[in-house]
């Protein structure tokens, strides 16, 4: 018999393996990749940097670093093959059934597919990390009837993946921007949909198929979904222009009373493992301060602000990395439902770090379950 106290539902603090990829602490709100605060990271390293940092364990030296932006921006494009299953896909499908699908017909064609040593599968992580930002960008595109924008490789990563999103090489400051929200999305210890790319590569399953099944996970609202769910609680408060920042205030506090009288959950709040606050919100919200004032957008900080300091009054919860993360990209051009395939794109260099990690370690991940169905019963 098991005690109802045995059962760990969402197996919540169930401590499940070792990891020396990242090391998220509650307690003092901090967040490290393999020993280093990713607040210094973001502001002091490129986003593929940061990649090879998760998945070697150092910074990587001049002569790495070389390395893989020549392999990385080698495999940039999209592919005739590719490009033909993503107009495959209904236009109004969701853009993470596109990257999920992407990946799955990569892992189909790729010859080295059943290859999981170390080295290929890092190749492998490469070459998704440089093709993800085409995909998501070319998807966005057709679905507005725009033409594919070829990726240059004369571009940084997040110069390059605006380049192909918008058409215009950015400015520095929005190019910084999103590079700190790549490198605050990166990683983030034993979430969902890392625990989900664990558990599969678990089974001696390849590594296209674990990155598919955390895209899976990832998709749900409740996890990088959220994202794109607190646009649409900004749209449905409404954006007024003009409006003074006290009077978008007063609307969002109305909004959030009502929402939390309805028992809703707010999108963008709380966290399975910090309670005092996200350690990587102070940044990117510094990053979406910066947004407003670039791109003079000063009517979304009294929502922003109305929002969170009404949550904070009526429930203590504080806002997580999807609440100023999902309105910067909004100001950068983004489509709302393209938020979380950024997060993808991101997230990549996490995934396959732990996927080398389960690998190299691996046991298989098989929890037990307490039976509460129906007692033994016969057909006839
Ligand atoms: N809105 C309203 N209430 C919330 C909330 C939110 N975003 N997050 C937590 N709560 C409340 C719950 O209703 C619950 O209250 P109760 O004890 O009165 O029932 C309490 O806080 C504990 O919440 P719970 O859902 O059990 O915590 P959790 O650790 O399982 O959940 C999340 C963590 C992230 C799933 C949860 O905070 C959430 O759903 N947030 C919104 C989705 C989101 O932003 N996800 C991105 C995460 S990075």
């Amino acid at each position: 018999m098991v005690a109802d106290t045995d059962i760990k539902k969402g197996l919540a603090g169930v401590v499940a393996d070792y990891t020396a990829v990242s090391k998220v602490n509650a307690e003092t709100n901090s967040l490290l990749y393999r020993g280093y605060p990713v607040q210094e990271l973001a502001s002091t390293c490129k986003f593929e940097e940061v990649a090879l940092l998760l998945w070697d364990g150092e910074l990587p030296t001049a002569e790495r670093k070389a390395e893989h932006i020549a392999y990385g921006r080698a495999h940039r494009s999209l592919g005739a093959e590719l490009k033909a299953v993503i107009d495959a896909l209904p236009l109004d499908c969701h853009p993470m059934d596109v990257c999920r699908t992407a990946v799955s017909f990569l892992g189909a064609c790729d010859p080295k597919s059943e290859d999981s040593s170390a080295e290929t599968e890092l190749k492998k992580a490469w070459e998704l990390f440089a093709v993800l930002p085409s995909i998501v960008c070319y998807d966005q595109r057709r679905r507005h009837g725009l033409e594919l924008i070829e990726p240059r490789d004369d571009l940084d990563y997040s110069q390059n993946f605006l380049w192909m999103a918008f058409g215009e090489v950015p400015s520095d400051e929005v190019r910084d921007a999103f590079n700190t929200s790549m490198v605050l999305y990166a990683e983030h210890s034993f979430n969902a949909s890392t625990f989900t790319a664990r558990a599969i590569t678990s089974t001696l399953s390849d590594l296209h198929s674990a990155v598919a099944g955390a895209i899976g996970a990832l998709k749900g609202s409740l996890h990088g979904g959220a994202n794109e769910a607190v646009m649409h609680t900004f749209n449905e408060i409404g954006i007024c222009s003009g409006e003074s920042e006290e009077d978008a205030k007063a609307r969002a506090k109305e909004w959030m009373d009502q929402a939390l009288a309805e028992k809703k959950k707010i999108m963008g709040f709380g966290h399975r493992v910090y309670k005092n606050g996200d350690s990587r919100v102070p940044t990117m919200q510094d990053a979406f301060f910066r947004m407003v004032e670039h791109y003079n957008r000063n009517d979304m900080i009294g929502l922003y602000k109305g929002l969170a300091q009404s949550m904070d009054e009526a429930k203590g919860i504080k806002p997580n990395l999807d609440y100023p993360a999902g309105p910067t990209y909004h100001l950068m051009g983004f489509d709302t439902p393209t938020f979380t395939p950024i997060f993808v794109c991101a997230r990549i260099a996490g995934w396959t770090a732990h996927i080398l990690e389960q690998r190299a370690s691996n046991s298989l991940i098989r929890p037990l379950s307490a039976y509460n169905g129906h007692n033994e019963r016969h057909v006839s």
